[in-house]
């Protein structure tokens, strides 16, 4: 919330600790204070240097009072140093065709050096239905994050949770006379991971998940970002630093995996043919898969010294 004194002042600290800032203008900004945040957020990019982390600001939504203001205070005045705008309730790529039109007039008329990228928010029924379109609406498209809140609000979802799993949404095992019937909590954001992450994937953009509303609950937090993981996110947003601890242990590939992937890749450097390594099967699908780990670890090494020295990197 770019609005409170204290946010701004800690945005240099912020910035040396994670990959992206992102200033929010849109839900949970008071109404009265719309305009003083979007006031802080230009202040942020101009007071700070953001390295090789990213700046980011979610606008508010194309259908509300605010947006047309937030796009032109900020983009003549931060266009230069702003990496990405974050896109809220995109339904589909009519939503992103208009932002796209919008940006190359301002950035042409305020002569900005490089192109503004977009990262919709996927969070309404429609959006889903249209997630593919949105993905490959623009070459400004940087990638789609889950909004679990809004999404579930717009499908008619029966939770007032953010994220995670929900006690009653479960699979009970067969009635067996002599044991106690199974029951398992299931994932219901299996389906829309898996098909915001297809659509990226084909787009060539990158998939996140979104906010985890329930702060004190680390471990449930924890669970959702690995489950975000392993489906191919590349990240999550973090609301408090406790979320920024996780986020960074999650996203990076575990020690042991990426020291195997490393042996994969040295064991074939061809990238062909097959080999055994500990008992299992490898061949060309399985280098690539080392590869996604590979990559990942050297992009997580290359700001962390220490994360490098334990990959072997
Ligand atoms: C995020 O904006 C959400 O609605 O979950
Ligand atoms: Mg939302």
């Amino acid at each position: 919330p770019p609005q409170v004194d204290k946010v701004r002042a800690n945005a240099g600290d912020m910035i040396a600790q994670v990959d992206v800032l992102c200033s929010n203008l849109e839900d949970a900004i008071p109404f009265d204070q719309k305009a003083p945040a979007r006031r802080g957020a230009i202040e942020i990019g101009e007071q700070n240097t953001f390295g090789a982390t990213g700046y980011w600001i979610r606008i508010n939504a194309l259908n509300s009072p605010w947006h047309l203001d937030d796009i032109l205070e900020i983009v003549p005045a931060i266009g230069d140093k702003l990496d990405v705008i974050m896109v809220p309730k995109v339904e589909g790529p009519w939503d992103i065709h208009y932002m796209d039109q919008l940006l190359a007039q301002l950035e042409a008329k305020h002569q900005i050096k490089r192109p503004i990228l977009l990262h919709a928010i996927l969070e309404t029924a429609q959006g889903v239905a249209n997630v593919e379109a949105i993905a490959r609406s623009s070459p400004r498209m940087q990638g789609i994050s889950l909004g679990p809140a809004d999404l579930a609000a717009s499908r008619g979802m029966k939770t007032t949770r953010v994220g995670g799993g929900h006690p009653d949404y479960a699979m009970l095992a067969d009635p067996d006379a002599d044991k106690p019937r199974m029951r398992a909590q299931q994932d219901p954001w299996h389906y829309t991971f898996a098909k915001m992450v297809d659509a990226c994937g084909a787009a060539g953009i990158k998939p996140f998940y979104g906010p985890f509303g329930d702060i004190r609950d680390l471990a449930a937090c924890e669970q959702q970002f690995k489950n975000a993981f392993l489906l191919g996110c590349l990240g999550a947003w973090s609301l408090h630093p406790d979320q920024i601890t996780i986020a960074k242990r999650v996203f990076s590939p575990a020690v042991d995996e990426g020291l195997f992937a490393r042996k994969i890749l040295d064991a074939m450097p061809e990238g062909g043919g097959v080999a055994m390594i500990d008992g299992k099967m490898q061949d060309d699908a399985t280098w690539k898969q080392a590869k996604v780990m590979v990559d990942l670890a050297r992009l997580v090494a290359a700001k962390d010294p220490a994360m490098g020295q334990a990959y072997g990197l």
